[in-house]
């Protein structure tokens, strides 16, 4: 459900015709719908309603401290895995006590800020950096909340790029393990246990992945408080999938369900960290059509958004659908659409059947709300695009379109090159 619809011929978001926004703020652009981020936030939020819980929107997914706040209003805690994320969440107006940090890699001086800002809880991914939470805790005379992230092994069936709950994959720390780390955590006096996590891979499309990691990780905390260990959150991550083409993932409503229903008598208050079944489908990006050509049969239509803009498609194969911002009745084509960027991996869609796009017109790119503009770069030395919300018939720029000054902003020619 989301509020991008069809109004006689033409691409709405919301109420606002995205042609009128094209018009104002000039391609490409991201744009999202209050509305749907809402009501996306209140469809998760409230599915968890009968236990207790926080919904912790997963930063990286989509970043813009506009964004951000959105869901800190609506009682939204957040999943962070960078310094850079801590402070626009804190820059957001979130609730440090609603803060978990997740990630392999956490430096000192990231770990230094975590623990000033007062976050909820470390997810922790190995021994050594529990020592680090642990010194680092000492040095500021504070206390670190902890979960250890473990690792259920479990196969999300997604993309191999995208799947973090495997043996072999980089995350978290060995079930069998687990209960090794949480004794020496337990003996380190800088830090509080405070739960448990897990986080599978992204873009999953069934419930058994996540209610498999669950038996898992339900079995690590009971043997943890038959041991005396209070373990009063347990942090399922995110994950949930998305329909972008064909895919049917399980409604919020059915998932929470099934978890739910398979920790009765758990008695803890769990975390999610939903970035994708948030943002992924309350976001578009539009583009304009700059040429169409054909070379020896195949027929391309470049447009003027780039990998750089939107690097799903070039990074996994990732589909999304290409719709006309004024629908009419024309022939289909079979093309790909390419982006102005000087790779051959610079495309949004290969080989697909699409309405013979015309010089000018402009495309929406669907369901890019979710590691869209987080994932963008200046690659080409293209300035970042604009973000634009809409909210009650009206829109706002909630980021500028980057200048060309930005693009060499911190640079320095060393004095050498000036004689
Ligand atoms: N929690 C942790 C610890 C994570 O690593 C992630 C995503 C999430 C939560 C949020 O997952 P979500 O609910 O959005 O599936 N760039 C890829 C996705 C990478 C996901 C990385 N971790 C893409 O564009 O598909």
């Amino acid at each position: 459900m989301n509020y991008f619809h069809y109004q006689d011929e033409a691409l709405l978001c919301e109420e606002v015709p995205v042609a009128e926004i094209a018009a104002q703020v000039g391609t490409p652009f991201y744009l999202y719908s209050c509305r749907t981020l809402r009501h996306h936030f209140r469809v998760f939020d409230s599915a968890f309603a009968e236990v207790p819980h926080i919904v912790c929107f997963a930063v990286k997914a989509n970043s813009n401290t506009a964004i951000l706040r959105t869901f800190v209003r609506e009682g939204g805690g957040v999943d962070i895995v960078s310094g850079g994320e801590l402070f626009r969440a804190l820059k957001a107006g979130v609730d440090p006590g609603k803060v978990v940090y997740s990630g392999v890699g956490k430096r000192d001086d990231e770990i230094d800020d975590a623990l000033k800002a007062g976050i909820l809880m470390f997810n922790v991914e190995s021994d050594q950096e529990l020592e680090t939470i642990n010194e680092r805790a000492r040095k500021l005379g504070a206390r670190a909340g902890v979960g250890l992230r473990v690792n259920p092994d479990v196969d999300p069936e997604t993309h191999p790029h995208i799947s973090t709950g495997l043996k072999e994959n980089k995350f978290g720390i060995n079930v069998e393990a687990s209960l090794a780390a949480y004794h020496r955590a337990a003996a380190l006096k800088h830090l509080d246990i405070k739960g448990v996590s897990c986080h599978i891979g992204s873009q999953v499309t069934k419930l058994s992945p996540f209610t498999d990691a669950l038996a898992r990780l339900k079995e690590l905390v009971r043997r943890l408080r038959e041991e005396g260990n209070a373990v009063r959150y347990l942090d399922l991550g995110g994950g949930l999938g998305i329909t972008y083409d064909r895919e049917a993932p399980p409604h919020p409503s059915e998932y929470a369900r099934a978890i739910i229903d398979a920790s009765r008598d758990m008695e803890c208050t769990f975390i999610f960290e939903p970035g994708r079944v948030i943002v992924g489908n309350a976001g578009i990006l539009v583009t304009r059509v700059l040429y169409t050509k054909g070379n020896e049969g195949k027929r391309f239509v470049i447009v003027d958004a780039g990998m750089n803009d939107l690097l799903r498609p070039s990074l996994y194969g990732s589909y999304h659908q290409l719709q006309p911002v004024i629908r009419r009745e024309r022939e289909k084509i079979t093309a790909d659409v390419v982006g102005p960027i000087c790779e051959s991996g610079d495309f949004l869609a290969k080989g697909r059947q699409i309405p013979a796009f015309e010089r000018g017109e402009l495309i929406a790119v669907m369901s890019a709300g979710a590691y869209g503009f987080s994932m963008s770069s200046n690659y080409n030395s293209r300035p970042r695009i604009p973000e634009v919300l809409v909210r009650d018939g009206s829109c706002y720029v909630i980021r500028e379109r980057e200048t060309r000054e930005d693009l060499i902003r911190g640079e320095k020619i060393p004095d050498f090159l000036n004689t």
